[in-house]
């Protein structure tokens, strides 16, 4: 087995350790404009001076339609292509992988930012700026909005969005594309039961649910030429009865990578409101593991993994191929560096701007 320190390489680029940074909103474009800020450079450049193999940017709207929040950022205008420049530029300046999380919110748009607003919940009114979302069906998510079902040319403008997208994301210079299928958003919609009530080539079987995402995932595919590695997020449960599964994800994960994708990362839950989830260290883990043993794909851990030793153990064990932390390196940008030292591994890719505080000089 690898260990969390070992490089592994997909297609043509090699991540130089498996210790990630997993995609987060940041609710930081104040003007609206999905226009990336310097808190994105900033922000991210710190992670990747920190040493994660590679860095994913925040989930990235491929329309304006599909942000979670009027304050997301965005990738469907020339302009957003030429601010993303120089933060990928940046990120790979530091060795790591500069990679963008391309994204549609389905019924889950148009909401209030998660901080500034914390008056306000569900919807934010189109009188204050907000915009009528879609969906697989017109069910709405409890709190939000009702959505619009999409009708045939809704879903080919979703899928010329994610090719677009595609585009602009290379040509800003990510390395790595993910499609975000998880936590409850448009593409989960589609996937899950519990969202998507459609009679048409849409619903019903699994290989209908999964239309969407694998057209998506051929179309990114063909739009990003064969070096650009694709990686898909899917939610591995909706802990729910009647939902999504951890085996609907490994069937799909494993029709997805004969459609283009090459690399799986496994969260879970995001389709309905309040249900309880049993939240514990590593607790999604054994999802990214059955997908990983049933359809024989790579995968990465995600999910309140907060220690080297830790992070290590799910890698050196073969629960995954890669460990990705959300809210470990906002605690801590540089938790890689920290976990090498603490786990005796000798880096050479410590910032030289940083080489006076390398414990073992
Ligand atoms: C501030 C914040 C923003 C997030 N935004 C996203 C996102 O844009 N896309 C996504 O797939 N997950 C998002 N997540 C989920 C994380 O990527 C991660 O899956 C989750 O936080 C569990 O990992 P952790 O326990 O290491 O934080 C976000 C999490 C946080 C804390």
């Amino acid at each position: 087995m690898p260990s969390l320190f070992d490089p592994l390489t997909l297609r043509g680029v090699t991540a130089r350790n498996r210790i990630w940074t997993s995609p987060m909103c940041m609710y930081s474009v104040i003007d609206e404009s999905g226009v990336p800020q310097t808190w994105q450079l900033v922000h991210l450049g710190a992670l990747a001076s920190g040493g994660s193999g590679i860095v994913f940017t925040e989930a990235t709207a491929v329309s304006p339609e599909g942000r979670i929040s009027p304050r997301d950022t965005g990738i469907w205008t020339d302009e957003q292509r030429d601010a993303w420049r120089p933060i990928a530029d940046f990120i790979a300046s530091q060795g790591a992988v500069p990679a963008i999380q391309l994204a549609h919110a389905g019924r889950k748009a148009s909401t209030w930012p998660a901080w500034g607003f914390e008056d306000r919940s569900g919807t934010v009114p189109e009188s204050e700026g907000g915009w009528r979302p879609v969906a697989p069906s017109a069910v709405a998510f409890e709190g939000y909005a009702v959505p619009d079902e999409l009708d045939a040319a809704g879903i080919d403008k979703v899928v010329d969005d994610f090719r677009a997208a595609t585009v602009r994301s290379v040509d800003a210079g990510f390395r790595v594309l993910e499609i975000h299928a998880a936590h409850g958003y448009l593409l989960h919609q589609f996937l899950s039961p519990l969202a998507n009530h459609r009679t048409d080539e849409y619903g019903g079987s699994l290989e209908n649910r999964a239309r969407l995402l694998l057209r998506v995932v051929a179309a990114v595919r063909e739009a990003a030429g064969g070096d650009v590695p694709l990686f898909v997020r899917f939610s591995g449960s909706d802990w729910a009865e009647g939902g999504w599964d951890e085996q609907q994800t490994a069937t799909v994960a494993a029709w997805a990578q004969e459609a283009g994708a090459d690399f799986f990362d496994i969260s879970s839950g995001g389709i309905q409101a309040g249900i309880r989830i049993p939240v514990g260290p590593g607790y999604q883990v054994p999802f990214a593991h059955h997908v990983r043993s049933s359809a024989e794909v790579d995968v990465s851990a995600v999910g309140l993994i907060t220690t080297p030793r830790q992070a290590a153990e799910i890698v050196e064990s073969g629960q995954a191929d890669a460990v990705m932390l959300a809210r470990e390196l906002l605690r801590d940008p540089h938790f890689p560096l920290r976990a090498a030292h603490e786990l005796g591994v000798q880096l050479d890719y410590w910032p030289p701007q940083y080489l006076r505080a390398r414990w073992r000089d």
